[in-house]
């Protein structure tokens, strides 16, 4: 469908959580992800002759992803001024990133006269991850897909056969499938150890140890299986099977190194608490957050607080991207 090229157009985009298979969907292996009900804002105004963000002028050190986002995504002769407000916490592995480049690629496509068809999903799917990839260096479309679809997905590099395909992503000879998968009503709570852990370095380090190790590559391989190990669990909102496999999922990121005490301690925190079935890093690790599965998100948070973390009880699902409703032709 084609839209007005307007002057002015609002996207919204949700954060997420990692359920399994970070860093092993790097490599082509499933991760299953699903978003949460934190989202971020962002408007793209037409204004004349300075790009700006906020009030500010775009900058590379403060605007990274929104100065790839225009370089490569915005063609025409006037500049755009971006306002965001940001619901996601920002360096938390909740994908505050990938919400703020989803959003800012749907505006800008969307103020080109791009529509809001099932293609043009897809295609801020692929534009996010471009511009994700070209900012941050090696990693998957996990992040950028799911905050585009919503709901949970399933991503892997070869069509994983576990939900009802949505679109592929690509980068140079490289392709991942994304499915969409079913999806409990779920609370999941996310405990930021305060450590900031950067993607990029992570994703280096778990290719420099895969490139030597064959224990990390056969884990990595492990964390696959356990992703897709989980899709019919979360078919039957099977809680007790899924806390076990995020118990698995977190000694197979520990053996791949990208545990950190101040996160491992949220997670034995969050274990002894009334109600856990289950807990895990979430995202890149090195730092950042855990999640834990649990049916008493207020005892769970308190014992993350408790631990030193700053706790955000979420919940899974809802829409991907979203257009403002005043721009619909
Ligand atoms: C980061 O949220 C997830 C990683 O798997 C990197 C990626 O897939 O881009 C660690």
């Amino acid at each position: 469908m084609e839209g007005l090229s307007s002057l002015r157009a609002i996207a919204s985009a949700p954060g997420k959580v990692i359920l399994f298979g970070e860093h092993a969907v790097v490599y082509g292996h499933p991760a299953i992800a699903a978003v949460t009900d934190q989202r971020t804002v962002v408007e793209v105004d037409r204004c004349g002759d300075r790009f700006t963000v906020n009030g500010f002028r775009i900058h590379e050190r403060y605007h990274s992803y929104l100065l790839k986002a225009v370089e490569e995504l915005w063609h025409e002769q006037d500049a755009v001024r971006i306002q965001t407000e940001g619901g996601v916490p920002s360096a938390s592995g909740t994908g505050s990133s990938a919400a703020l480049t989803v959003a800012t690629v749907a505006a800008l496509h969307r103020l080109q006269g791009a529509g809001t068809d099932p293609a043009d999903l897809a295609r801020v799917a692929q534009d996010a991850f471009l511009v994700e990839r070209k900012t941050q260096g090696g990693g998957s479309p996990v992040d950028t897909s799911i905050s585009t679809a919503g709901g949970a997905v399933a991503v892997a590099g070869k069509p994983p056969g576990v939900g009802q395909p949505l679109w592929d992503v690509h980068w140079e000879d490289q392709s991942w499938h994304v499915e969409r998968v079913p999806l409990p009503e779920l609370d999941v709570v996310v405990g930021n150890s305060g450590v900031k852990g950067r993607t990029d370095a992570q994703v280096a380090k778990v290719r420099n140890a895969a490139t030597k190790n064959v224990l990390v590559r056969d884990t990595l391989a492990e964390m696959g299986q356990v992703a897709r190990d989980a899709v019919p669990l979360l078919a039957a909102d099977d809680r007790v099977g899924l806390g076990a496999l995020m118990d698995k999922a977190h000694a197979c990121m520990h053996t791949i190194g990208v545990n950190h005490p101040a996160v491992q301690h949220l997670v034995d925190a969050v274990r002894e608490a009334p109600g856990t079935y289950g807990a895990k890093i979430t995202g890149a690790g090195g730092g950042g957050s855990m999640i834990a599965l649990t049916d008493k998100p207020h005892r769970a948070a308190t014992a993350i607080e408790d631990a030193g973390g700053t706790p955000y009880v979420v919940r899974l699902g809802g829409p991907g991207v979203q257009w403002d409703a005043t721009m619909a032709p």
